[in-house]
């Protein structure tokens, strides 16, 4: 069942810019694309960076500045490197109503990251 919360105003995030909010509890990253908002996990799927700071929005595509990996903002999928197909970014439903951005929050999502992984042993 939907979960309907208030994240922020139209006005709070800026076109083609992220922004962090606590809804409820949840840390959500917030990403105005011009025409439509969209609603995600606040870190990288990669490796765990928060995409607050090192996400850049252009042209409906993600890039995290820590090493390059982007995504399709609309649909989350993964646009490089293409190893790695099955690392799309995950997305909350999200409406507007009035100059309200509200996200369904019936279930928090998160990634499974590999605890093994670190800087050392990483290989594009
Ligand atoms: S941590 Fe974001 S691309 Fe590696």
């Amino acid at each position: 069942m939907a979960n309907w919360k208030t994240a922020c105003l139209t006005s709070d995030v800026a076109i083609d810019t992220l922004a962090l909010f606590n809804v409820a509890g949840t840390c959500v990253l917030i990403a105005n694309l011009g025409d439509e908002f969209k609603a995600y996990p606040p870190m990288c799927p990669h490796m765990e960076e928060p995409l607050v700071e090192s996400g850049i929005c252009a042209d409906g595509i993600l890039t995290c500045n820590k090493h390059l990996w982007q995504w399709d903002m609309r649909t989350g999928e993964i646009r490089a490197p293409a190893e790695r197909p099955s690392l799309q970014i995950l997305m909350y439903d999200v409406k507007v109503e009035g100059d309200s951005v509200l996200v369904d929050l019936e279930q928090e999502l998160e990634y499974e990251f590999d605890e093994e992984e670190d800087d050392d042993d990483f290989h594009w």
